[in-house]
């Protein structure tokens, strides 16, 4: 799982947030339920140079609109979109058109739509577009308070602004579930005591998982035992659903049991009887969280056709439609559980940190949030780095340094991406998903299981100044050949232990990937599991586009992923940090 593939596809140009205005345009209320009506809250964020971008929040004051919605409006001066998000975007001179997608185009009696733009051309002096029509009815509503926006990251403690009975942060006061399988394990390793009481994810790998596989209990026996655990405090438990039609398809470790067209199995043989078991009175009282597919969405964005990274099967996934559809299902049937708190993947940093993977991959997530019956109410956050290496932040060097002239952007290891770690990365992503449309109290989680980075390679201070390689190359913390190498890295170490609320707009620090399990098998071993032979887990394999050709970076001797690796549960511990 885990992985891959990214790279830039193509560098891009800086733009630093500079300035901000709101605008509220409004006059006054029709009498409700009058037809038609609307307001627009039209909110832009100059760049440098000219760039910008606006979010644009439609509210409908009248009656409800079902047969999809027309927006219109004309920028000032030389001002125009460039590319836009929940909604089909067209400009003809001044005169800008956004109309519905499949998706959002019911829009209820006081309901609102969040959608948006990034532009170019924007100059001092431009004053925001004022008119706006709604399926042509010109937009009076109430004004609403006009607030300036930054782009500062909020983070929400208290209240209980989602329905049924949720908290803002499950994480916050509560106990974690420490699975008693994976401790077993962990403890039987010499010094492995040391972490054996920490909480880890329960994978819900395959169909067989739900009901328990050697070794490992089922579904209803862990919440069970969770229930044990609480022992009547508020507890969070961990699954991670993962087993779509066509899983990973840009990877084979974890290839999954179900064929790219098998979506009627994933709901009714995998989702539905989760959900059954997730909705048992017994179980009301645990904060369960869900992981959200891992790697699935990513790769419709970075691995598909025209990218040199493309791989056949995200192609297929892309065109049929089964991720989107599987996710869309997932959050509507497990989000309708009151006690169930979806987290969608994100990959990490060193897969959609780049600006042309950044936007679209939110605009996706918030596409695949609307399918299938789902709504943004089913999605509570997002996780990054589930089952990868990345650091949390680089003290050694920053983005916006330059040595000789020379950016960090620019250097081998950095290679134009926006950010150096998963914790910048988590906090910017979640600012743009909710630009996308997501809640603004949504939070995000980092798996720091394997991102720790410690032991004597770990180097003391920054690289020389001789060029900007030698300086990020001999700071950086994040020891691997390659940002886009996932398979059982050598050198890692335990991360940041688990813990809630660590950062801004941060739920929690997470071990979703349980340590000493393997990421996949280094030479090709024959099961039953929908396990593959993936090269990124052999030590001598050079690579593909998706790690530019390097050695994959990965320990030999490497059981099937999820199985047990003794000798890197050993190394993982050895190169903690902080260390045990
Ligand atoms: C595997 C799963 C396993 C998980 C956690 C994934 O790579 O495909 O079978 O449960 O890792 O170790």
């Amino acid at each position: 799982m885990k992985l891959n593939g990214q790279r830039r596809w193509a560098a891009a140009g800086v733009v630093v947030a500079t300035t901000a205005a709101t605008i509220a345009v409004a006059l006054t209320a029709p009498p409700a339920g009058a037809a038609p009506g609307c307001r627009v809250d039209y909110t832009a964020n100059q760049w440098g140079g000219g760039g910008f971008g606006a979010a644009v929040k439609i509210t409908n004051l009248g009656d409800a609109v079902t047969g999809g919605w027309t927006l219109k409006f004309a920028l000032p001066g030389s001002q125009r979109v460039a590319q836009g998000w929940s909604a089909n975007w067209t400009q003809s001179g001044a005169n800008v058109t956004a109309t519905s997608m499949s998706w959002n185009g019911g829009l209820g009696t006081n309901a609102s739509i969040d959608i948006g733009f990034n532009g170019s051309g924007a100059a001092s002096g431009d004053v925001n577009p004022t008119t706006f029509t709604l399926n042509g009815t010109v937009c009076t509503g109430a004004p609403t308070t006009t607030t300036t926006t930054t782009t500062t990251t909020t983070t929400t403690t208290s209240g209980n602004p989602n329905p049924g009975n949720r908290v803002d942060n499950p994480y916050a006061g509560a106990k974690v579930y420490v699975n008693p399988d994976w401790s077993a394990k962990a403890s039987a390793e010499s010094g492995g005591s040391r972490i054996a009481n920490q909480p880890t994810g329960v994978w819900m790998d395959r169909i067989a998982a739900i009901s328990g596989t050697t070794g490992a209990r089922g579904l209803a026996s862990h919440l069970d035992e969770a229930v044990r655990q609480a022992a009547g405090t508020p507890l969070v438990i961990q699954l991670v659903i993962y087993n779509l039609p066509g899983r990973d398809c840009a990877a084979l470790a974890s290839n999954g049991e179900l064929g790219a067209t098998e979506i009627n199995r994933y709901k009714t043989e995998y989702i539905d009887p989760i959900a059954a078991i997730l909705a048992r009175p017994a179980y009301a009282n645990l904060r369960i969280v869900t992981v959200v597919e891992i790697d699935s969405l990513p790769n419709l964005v970075t691995n598909v056709t025209p990218r040199p990274t493309q791989t056949p099967q995200c192609d297929v996934m892309k065109a049929n439609g089964n991720y989107v559809t599987g996710v869309g299902y997932a959050l509507a049937k497990l989000g309708a559980v009151p006690n169930v708190y979806n987290y969608l993947d994100i990959g990490h940093h060193g897969w959609l940190g780049w600006d042309d993977n950044f936007g679209p991959s939110a605009e996706l997530l918030f596409q695949a949030a609307n399918a299938s019956g789902a709504t943004k109410a089913n999605v509570q956050g997002f996780i990054a780095n589930t089952a990868n290496y990345g650091i949390l932040t680089e003290p050694n060097f920053t983005i916006d340094e330059s040595v000789n002239g020379t950016p960090v952007r620019q250097s081998k290891w950095v290679d134009w991406n926006r950010y150096t770690g998963e914790l910048p990365y988590a906090q910017a992503f979640r600012q743009r998903a909710v630009q996308a449309g997501f809640d603004a109290n949504v939070g995000m989680l980092i798996d720091t299981s394997r991102n720790g980075w410690g032991g004597a390679a770990r180097p003391s201070g920054p690289g020389p100044k001789t060029t900007v390689d030698t300086y990020v190359d001999g700071g950086r913390l994040d020891r691997r050949i390659h940002l886009g190498n996932w398979c059982n890295q050598s050198g890692a170490g335990i991360g940041e232990r688990p813990k809630a609320a660590p950062a801004s707009g941060i739920d929690a620090y997470v071990w979703i990937k349980p340590p000493g399990e393997s990421d996949g098998a280094s030479e090709d071993i024959p099961n039953n599991e929908g396990k593959g032979f993936d090269r990124m887990c052999d030590p001598t394999y050079t690579g593909n586009p998706r790690n530019n050709n390097n050695l994959s970076g990965a320990l030999g001797n490497a059981p099937l992923s999820g199985h047990w690796f003794s000798a890197q549960f050993q190394e993982l511990m050895r190169n903690a940090y902080p260390a045990l």
